[in-house]
């Protein structure tokens, strides 16, 4: 039995994690419009991500016989000034959430919903290496600045990047 509580912060956090899909796959194209493929694969890969952190939320819920309500999706971004402004961009969305699922993991605790709270510790350490990878592209370009022939090195590696599911966790 899920809390209507949970259930509901639950859901609200689905359309979250779909909306960060919907954002990654907005700045693909962006990526692509501009010829970075290798930059546009990277997000294609955090698009998929994205998607297994939203599917989790969905099995939990139907595991724990809630309902799933799926909501309207906001718009996301879809220009931005340089490549250095969408990693910018990138850190700080993933560190809004963290916030949200530190929230969450709260109103479990609070709610002493002990099922809810083990499944969110999985997305705690997610979270650590969301923010981790973010940043550690965006650390190489503010190394790189504006400079040509080292943002077409890192475009280079970032076409390397290829989706491998998550370990199962919780
Ligand atoms: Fe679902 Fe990028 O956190």
């Amino acid at each position: 039995m899920l809390p209507p509580k949970i259930e509901e912060a639950l859901n609200s956090q689905l359309n979250a994690e779909l909306f960060s899909a919907y954002l990654y796959m907005s700045m693909a194209a962006y990526f692509e419009s501009l010829n970075l493929t290798g930059f546009g694969n990277w997000m294609k890969v955090q698009t998929q991500e994205e998607l297994f952190h939203a599917q989790k939320f969905f099995d939990h819920i139907n595991a724990r016989g809630g309902r799933v309500i799926m909501q309207a999706m906001e718009k996301p971004e879809t220009d931005w000034e340089s490549t250095l402004a969408v990693f910018e961009f990138t850190y700080k969305h993933e560190q809004k959430v963290t916030s949200l699922i530190n929230d969450l993991v709260e109103l479990a605790r609070t709610e002493k919903d002990n099922a809810t709270y083990n499944f969110l510790q999985w997305f705690v350490s997610e979270q650590v290496e969301e923010e981790a990878s973010a940043d550690a592209v965006l650390q190489k370009l503010k190394l790189v600045g504006d400079f040509g022939p080292g943002i077409f090195m890192i475009d280079q590696e970032m076409g390397q990047r290829v989706f491998t599911p998550p370990t199962a966790g919780v």
